[in-house]
């Protein structure tokens, strides 16, 4: 039996043990996927129990992403990109670390053939979640990215973290109230929690234009359409919930530790069906 973990805090809301255990299931897989709560000063030790008990790889939930790193052995170009660690494997008491968050994304545009290349990229927040996505964009060289935030501190301190990394990356900030024409952006991405539920009549944008071609896009996945999905509904946009990245990013480790490629559409929709993660 393999042994697998998600370490954090606060954890007890975590959707990724019924995502984990049910592709097992499906995988025919003998492992097992649990979550420990760990304070922070208990860090290390909890790292070493699980080398000692020859776990394969964990997920690191806030608020250890990046402190994690002082832990490594090695840690792979996902994570080193946007410099934080959601995925570690083990191997012989080595631990190299990875993003699948960063991944994920990725996944989700590829496998529907979005394209930003050169197209503009509007980005709402400039929290972790917003920083992956903003790398993750930034990397497939769009024309501009343009980052929109409650206060404009924050997104200036995101810019400058795009910058060091992609020079040549444009990148303009604005308050969430400047912009309500979202025409020229291909890619329209909510990285904040507004309108997560309960409190569901609310979105971070007023969008008052938008193209029919372009793609909105939310992290949020309870609701399935939150009200920045379905406001874009009303243009005839595209949208992608946050669902597919949390599949995603749990089926990316689970390749990562297990070596090999999964079925990931197919699991996807397996564990949709009857809902077996529990959203
Ligand atoms: P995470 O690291 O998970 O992305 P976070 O650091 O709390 O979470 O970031 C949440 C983002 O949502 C931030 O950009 C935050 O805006 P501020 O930088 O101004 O704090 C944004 N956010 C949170 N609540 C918001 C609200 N009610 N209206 C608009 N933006 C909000």
């Amino acid at each position: 039996m393999k042994n697998f973990c998600l370490i954090g805090k606060p954890i007890s809301k975590s959707l990724s043990p019924n995502i984990h255990n049910s592709s097992f299931i499906y995988n025919k897989i003998e492992g097992i996927y649990t979550a420990f709560e760990v304070n922070e000063e208990k860090l290390e030790e909890a790292i070493s129990s699980l080398v000692a008990l020859d776990y394969k790889g964990f997920n690191v939930t806030i608020p250890f992403k990046e402190k994690i790193f002082k832990y490594l052995n090695k840690v792979d170009e996902s994570a080193v990109n946007v410099n934080a660690v959601n995925t570690v494997k083990i191997i012989n008491g080595e631990l190299t670390g990875y993003n699948t968050d960063y991944l994920g994304f990725i996944y989700t545009l590829n496998e529907r053939n979005i394209k930003i290349k050169n197209e503009d990229v509007c980005i709402i927040g400039s929290g972790g979640a917003s920083k992956a996505i903003a790398f993750a964009c930034a990397n497939m060289e769009p024309k501009k990215i343009t980052i929109l935030n409650r206060t404009r501190k924050r997104a200036e301190i995101l810019k400058i973290e795009i910058n060091e990394k992609f020079k040549n990356i444009n990148v303009d900030i604005y308050t969430n109230n400047d912009i309500t024409n979202f025409e020229k952006y291909k890619l329209i991405i909510n990285c904040t929690s507004v309108g997560m539920e309960p409190n569901t009549n609310i979105s971070p944008i007023e969008i008052k234009k938008a193209n029919c071609s372009s793609t909105f896009y939310d992290i949020i996945y309870k609701p399935r359409k939150t009200k920045f999905l379905l406001d874009a509904s009303l243009f005839g946009c595209q949208t992608i919930n946050g669902i597919d990245m949390l599949i995603y990013q749990a089926l990316l480790s689970e390749e990562i530790w297990l070596n090999k490629k999964l079925k990931i559409s197919d699991i996807k929709k397996y564990l949709l069906v009857g809902d077996k993660i529990g959203i």
